[in-house]
């Protein structure tokens, strides 16, 4: 059998405030196969952002170990590895849009048109007007949606992406839910970090994460 697309494993996560030591991870297991689609739900606090950055070589673990497609990741991966779109979505401000969605195929040609990718995308997510502007001349609910179409752009192995709903309005909200779908559908291992419902109802497995360690939801 081939390698789960991200395993982690005992992981744990301490951080220190004034006010004490959080052990926000305490032995956490995560295995999500290519092709699947897993949410992560869980109260605000609860760890998620944490772990998002341990799974993307962002963040290091106190122990326990994160492997991508069987390798331990030693600091961020390449994009084409695994793409992020974090909750402060971390734009490019002096690229355009359009710059920013073609910067990982610039990054790491492949079969794609980079045109054809950026253009189609920015469409699917209804922001493809907006190619030529800058992301401070955009909302934050269309930065957001460019940054996820910046993550995928590169059709990265794992996408993890951060509370991908949390600026959108109802009407937004369904492209990026069937992007995530597709690029799932497309072989990706797809992790989402999420509090909607519309989310969790794509999700190929639905898991909790409480007093540091997951459980089914
Ligand atoms: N870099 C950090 N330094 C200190 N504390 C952190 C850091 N990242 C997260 N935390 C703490 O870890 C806990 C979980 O945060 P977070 O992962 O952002 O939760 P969630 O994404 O589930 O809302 C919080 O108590 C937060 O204050
Ligand atoms: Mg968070």
């Amino acid at each position: 059998m081939s390698e789960p697309a991200v395993h982690a494993f005992g992981l744990r996560r301490r951080f220190s405030h004034p006010s004490g030591d959080v052990e926000v991870l305490r032995g956490l297991e995560l295995s999500v196969a290519a092709g699947e689609l897993v949410t992560v739900s869980g109260r605000s606090g609860s760890g998620k952002s944490a772990l998002l950055a341990l799974l993307g070589g962002f963040d290091s673990p106190d122990s326990g170990r994160v492997l991508l497609a069987g390798e331990p990741i030693d600091g961020a991966p390449p994009w084409h590895t695994c793409a992020v779109l974090p909750q402060a979505l971390g734009l490019a401000h002096e690229l355009t849009v359009a710059e920013n969605v073609a910067l990982p195929l610039r990054l790491r040609p492949g079969t794609d048109s980079t045109e054809e990718r950026v253009t189609g995308l920015l469409a699917d997510l209804g922001v493809g007007q907006l190619a030529d502007r800058y992301p401070s001349e955009v909302s934050f609910g269309q930065q957001q949606r460019v940054a996820l179409a910046r993550a995928v752009s590169g059709r990265p192995k794992v996408l993890l992406t951060d509370e991908p709903t949390a600026h959108l309005d109802a009407g937004s909200s369904p492209a990026v839910l069937r992007l995530l779908r597709r690029c799932a559908d497309e072989g990706a291992a797809v992790i989402v970090a999420t509090h909607d419902d519309a989310v969790h109802a794509i999700a190929d497995r639905r898991v909790r994460l409480s007093d540091g360690v997951l459980s089914a939801a």
